[in-house]
């Protein structure tokens, strides 16, 4: 069965953003703010019903300016380096310049996948920050 990257419901990546981002804590923590506000998109890497790679866009400004906030990016480990990473982000830039709202999409990243981001354009614009249970990361932007 072959992968596809597709609009997905909230419930279908959960299992995943439990295993790879929230691993060892209740599984409630793996439904993060905003994961039900109309605006939001949940975007999902799907073989068959199962979810490989994840990531989810909110509604949230930047800077007091409207923008798209990336959120939750996770990639199953067995299948990281694979291109999948590379295949949500893309996706997801071409939705959101498809809609055509806003001209600036942020996250806050690990410090460990900032490169990951900056391969793809992405800039950091913040200093380190301490995120409870995930550590040091960085606000990072791009401009669609
Ligand atoms: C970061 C993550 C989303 C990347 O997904 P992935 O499917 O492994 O990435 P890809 O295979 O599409 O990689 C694309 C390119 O980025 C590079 N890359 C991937 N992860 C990287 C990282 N952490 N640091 C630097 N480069 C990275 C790859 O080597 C590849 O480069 P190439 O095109 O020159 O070969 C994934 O590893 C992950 O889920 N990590 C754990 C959770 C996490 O940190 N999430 C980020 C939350 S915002």
């Amino acid at each position: 069965m072959g992968m596809e990257i597709r609009l997905v419901h909230v419930d279908r990546i959960i299992d995943l953003r439990h295993a790879v981002l929230c691993r060892g804590r209740h599984r409630k923590h793996a439904h993060f703010e905003g994961d039900v506000e109309s605006t939001t998109m949940h975007i999902g890497a799907v073989i068959g019903k199962h979810a490989v790679g994840c990531l989810t866009i909110l509604d949230r400004p930047f800077s007091k300016e409207p923008a798209w906030q990336l959120n939750a990016m996770a990639v199953d480990p067995l299948y990281q380096g694979g291109g999948i990473g590379r295949s949500l982000l893309s996706f997801a830039e071409t939705r959101l310049r498809q809609i055509d709202t806003y001209q600036y999409v942020w996250c806050n990243a690990p410090v460990s996948s900032i490169q990951f981001y900056e391969k793809f354009g992405w800039v950091a614009v913040s200093e380190e920050f301490a995120v409870p249970y995930t550590g040091a990361h960085r606000t990072m932007l791009k401009k669609l």
